[in-house]
């Protein structure tokens, strides 16, 4: 059966989706030219900051003005832990969330009111774009507490008129009895997980794709083609991929849209995006692979000037709104493994990984050393059904040869049975590594 047409209604679209491209650069200038204001009298970071840089909130003219501004990193949050980067005083601030870093100090962000209400409405659109509709549900399992995807889909869900099942991640026997009950059209959660979900379906004899969703959101970690092509075949589902981050908002900065899949569309109304080279610095020309920086144009509490995300993408032109769009998130620069010379992201060897018919999805990239080499060990995990038919060192053998002449580097690879790498209910720890610390 074809799978049912979603795509939104323009009529439904938010005016400043239909605006032209003039009229959202008009509002991003007054916004960004406010925000500057906010933080330069509101944070002493950011009035130190510029005055250091030698520059104002009062010498931005165009858009283009905002690359004499500094850059705000991961340490800058780290270090005026936990509230100094705060702009409203705290008894405004009505809820806080907590990045999910699990090395050093938490990044802690607030929101006021306002920010509150300006997420709920950006994940509702994402939602609408991602062809959900008033009176649909979802089943939201990405995890409630300081992780901001559980909460923030959950307020976007019901902004939008949604049937929300708050189930967090874990206990997945019960996520898939409840999909199995209720019947969401919905579902968001961390791809990894999606994983750990349909190996439960099978389990328990249900067929994923005879389940009612319609629709997967999911993001909070890179994901590969190869692992979209996966998924919805499993489900017969539409599977689109959510982008956000805790130090911007959250989920429902950027969204693919069910009516225009190729890319995300990053809602340049309340984020400006910058790419730069992640090494200098330096402005990219448009187009180019770099690292993405954002600044938020309406945030009361936390607004972020110039974040360097560490995220790597390239700006896309506009397609069927006025904003720009992000192409799929490759990794974070610090991710990025570099294996004697060669620079790979998790990412792209998940999309080898994947193509090969006996593989689960599930896979560990194990790197050690051994005297001056680094190596690198892909445990893999073979899908249920192919596992009777393997010879896992002729398996394995072959798998190496497949990452050697696709992305060129020597790996070794062990071959596990269904079922023994470690799942995730939340963002999946891709690398493992065991090399010494220098
Ligand atoms: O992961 C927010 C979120 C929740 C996004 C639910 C989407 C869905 P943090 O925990 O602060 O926030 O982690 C943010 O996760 O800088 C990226 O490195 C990564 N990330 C998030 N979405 C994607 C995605 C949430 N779609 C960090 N693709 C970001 C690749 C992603 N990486």
């Amino acid at each position: 059966m074809p799978r049912p047409d979603l795509r939104p209604d323009p009529a439904t679209f938010e005016p400043i989706e239909r605006a032209s491209r003039d009229e959202l650069a008009a509002l991003q200038l007054d916004r960004l030219r406010a925000t500057l204001h906010h933080a330069y009298a509101n944070v002493p970071h950011y009035r130190r900051r510029f005055e250091e840089a030698g520059i104002h909130p009062d010498d931005l003219r165009d858009l283009s003005d905002l690359a004499r501004f500094p850059f705000t990193t991961k340490d800058d949050l780290r270090a005026t832990y936990p509230f100094g980067l705060f702009a409203v005083p705290r008894s405004e601030v009505l809820r806080l969330h907590a990045s999910s870093g699990t090395t050093g100090r938490p990044v802690v962000v607030g929101y006021t009111r306002r920010d509150l209400d300006t997420w709920a409405g950006l994940v509702a659109r994402s939602l609408r774009a991602a062809g959900a509709r008033p009176g649909m549900m979802l089943h939201n399992a990405y995890g409630y507490g300081l992780f901001t995807g559980g909460l923030g889909l959950h307020a976007g869900a019901e902004r939008l008129g949604l049937t929300v099942v708050p189930i967090s991640g874990g206990m997945t026997e019960r996520q898939v009895q409840l999909i199995g009950d209720f019947a969401p059209d919905i579902i968001t959660v961390t791809p990894s997980y999606m994983l750990a979900i349909l190996d439960e379906f099978r389990r328990q004899g249900r067929d994923p794709r005879a389940s009612s969703l319609k629709v997967g959101v999911f993001g909070a970690e890179p994901w590969s083609e190869a692992m979209r092509a996966e998924i919805e075949d499993a489900f017969d589902l539409y599977a689109l991929d959510i982008y956000g981050l805790s130090e911007v908002m959250g989920p429902g900065v950027a969204i693919e849209c069910i009516d225009a899949r190729e890319g995300l569309t990053l809602w340049e109304d309340h984020f400006y995006p910058e790419i730069i080279d992640p090494d200098t610095g330096a402005p990219l020309p448009e187009g180019s692979r770099g690292e993405l920086v954002l600044t938020s144009l309406t945030k009361e509490a936390f607004p972020v000037i110039r974040y360097r995300t560490r995220d790597l993408t390239r700006l896309l032109p506009p397609l069927n709104r006025p904003m720009r769009r992000i192409e799929r998130i490759l990794g974070r620069s610090d991710d990025m493994i570099i294996l004697r010379g060669v620079n790979v992201f998790p990412s792209q060897i998940e999309d080898v990984l994947l193509a090969v018919p006996y593989l689960s999805g599930h896979y560990q990239i194990e790197l050690s050393r051994e005297g001056r080499l680094d190596h690198m060990t892909l445990h893999v995990e073979a899908a249920a059904e192919a596992w009777a038919g393997l010879d896992p060192a002729v398996s394995a053998r072959e798998v190496v040869h497949h990452i050697k002449s696709t992305i060129g580097i020597t790996t070794r690879v062990t071959l596990h049975p269904p079922g023994s790498l470690q799942r995730s209910t939340g963002k999946a720890q891709r690398v493992i590594d065991r090399r010494p610390k220098a």
